[in-house]
Formats: C-alpha cells, structure tokens, sequence
C-alpha cells in the first residue's frame, strides 16, 4: 500500500516531504538523495529546520543517485555541484560523509562495481529520495525492456535530454551519459519517499497509483513492489490523475 500525502501548492508539498524526511531521519544513518528541480524545495524547507535546531545532520551520511558523465569538475550542473548548493552548504552535515557517483567516462564499469561496494559498506540506505521522469525513470533508470539492478552506465533517451535542457545553455550541452543506481540498489532501500508535481508527471504517477501493471517501460512502477512508498504530490498532479 502507497501512501499518498497531497499538497496544495509547490510549497506545501515540499514542506509535507520535509516532514516525512524529518521524521524518517530519526532512525535514519543513511540518507539516499536526488536532485532535480522537484526536491529543491524540501532541501529549502530541511535547512530551514535544521537552521532552527530542528533536526541535525551531523551524524548522517549520504549517497545520490546518479551523475553526468562527462562535465568537469564543479560544473553547474553537475549533481555534486546541485547538492552542495541546495543542501549541505546549508546544513550542518560533513562533507566527506556525503557521496554522489562519478564516472570518468562511459566505460568506466570499475565505479559501478565501486559505488554499489560503498552503499553496502555503509549498511544500505536507510530513507532513498525519488524524483521521477516526464517517461517514468527514476534516478536515470530510463524505460527499457530489461533494467539494471546494480549501479550502472546509462545511455539518456531524447525524453530526458531535452526535459534537463532546460539547465543548460543549449540542448547539445546536455551530457549523453550518465552513471546512476540501478533499481534494485533503490529498491533495497528500507524507506522511499518519492516527490512529484505539475500535471507533466501525472502519466508517470497515474501508472504508479491507479495502473495494475509493473512494467520496465515505466520504471516508477517498480516501487508497487516495495514495502514502505510515501508519495507526496501537489494538487495539480493530483487533479490529473
Ligand atoms: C532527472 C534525474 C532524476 C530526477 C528526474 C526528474 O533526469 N536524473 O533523478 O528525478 O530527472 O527531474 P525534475 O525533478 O527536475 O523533474
């Protein structure tokens, strides 16, 4: 059973995921991150709280979900970069404790078999955040017949370039690879909390909440298997379901 939080505005959804966050982080070591614009808000609404002395990151750890390949090193747009700026430079978490994959290039199968060594050693992620694609992929798990279960190198689907072109100059700037955590590494998560908003998801969250399948040709219908799912929605989302 999915839980579905819904609220009413951008704002409002993020500060109810907060709230799950929050709560989650209470028993929580390992936190599993995305980025994208979705989470923005709730990372907002996190170093607001931890700010306040609301909650503390100070015994946390993390790991992304995925990376471009292919941008140099403290590129805008890089998801390292993304996450150093709407997050851990604004909360009290130690830098070196936090983990975004990175592969040199597209080959670079040692990093896979690396990053999935470094989630196991830390215990596994304890509460994995999830933002979904217009197509369904979740971290960079795009539709396909078959899908990783182990972090892996992913070709991008068209869909997905020109959704992120939008954070770039020009589409061609739009890196082509990319490294991401398989579904199964999600999967295995004890906890999931997936963020979706605006009616341009709702096919996605339709297939999730309302459709009877799981299939890989929309890969956010994988988490109907998985034990303990909140979704937090805005209602324009909903309203297009
Ligand atoms: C990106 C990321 C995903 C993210 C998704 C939605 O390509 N790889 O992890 O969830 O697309 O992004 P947004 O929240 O900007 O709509």
């Amino acid at each position: 059973m999915i839980r579905v939080i819904v609220g009413k505005d951008y704002d409002e959804m993020s500060k109810k995921a907060a709230e799950v966050f929050a709560k989650a982080m209470k028993s929580a070591k390992v936190l599993g991150l995305a980025t994208g614009g979705t989470p923005e808000g709730m990372y907002k609404e996190l170093a607001a709280m931890n700010q306040k002395g609301e909650i503390s990151f100070q015994e946390m750890k993390s790991v992304n979900l995925d990376e471009y390949i292919g941008l140099p090193e403290g590129h805008k747009e890089s998801y390292r970069y993304f996450m150093n700026d709407k997050l851990f430079d604004h909360v009290d978490i130690d830098k070196e404790k936090t983990h975004v994959p990175h592969a040199k290039d597209k080959n670079d199968d040692a990093a896979c078999v690396e990053y999935d060594q470094l989630i196991d050693s830390l215990g596994g992620v304890d509460l994995q955040v999830l933002g979904v694609g217009v197509n369904g992929h979740i971290a960079f798990n795009e539709p396909d017949n078959e899908l990783n279960y182990n972090t892996s190198i992913i070709k991008l689907t068209d869909s997905t370039i020109d959704a992120n072109a939008r954070f770039f100059d020009k589409r061609e700037d739009v890196p082509t690879y990319a490294i991401s955590m398989g579904v199964g590494k999600i999967m295995e998560a004890k906890e999931i909390l997936l963020l979706a908003n605006g009616k341009k998801k709702a096919e996605a969250i339709r297939q999730l909440l309302k459709g009877d399948k799981i299939t890989t040709a929309c890969p956010v219908t994988l988490l109907k298997l998985h034990p303990n799912v909140t979704v937090v929605i805005d209602e324009e989302l909903e309203g297009a379901l």
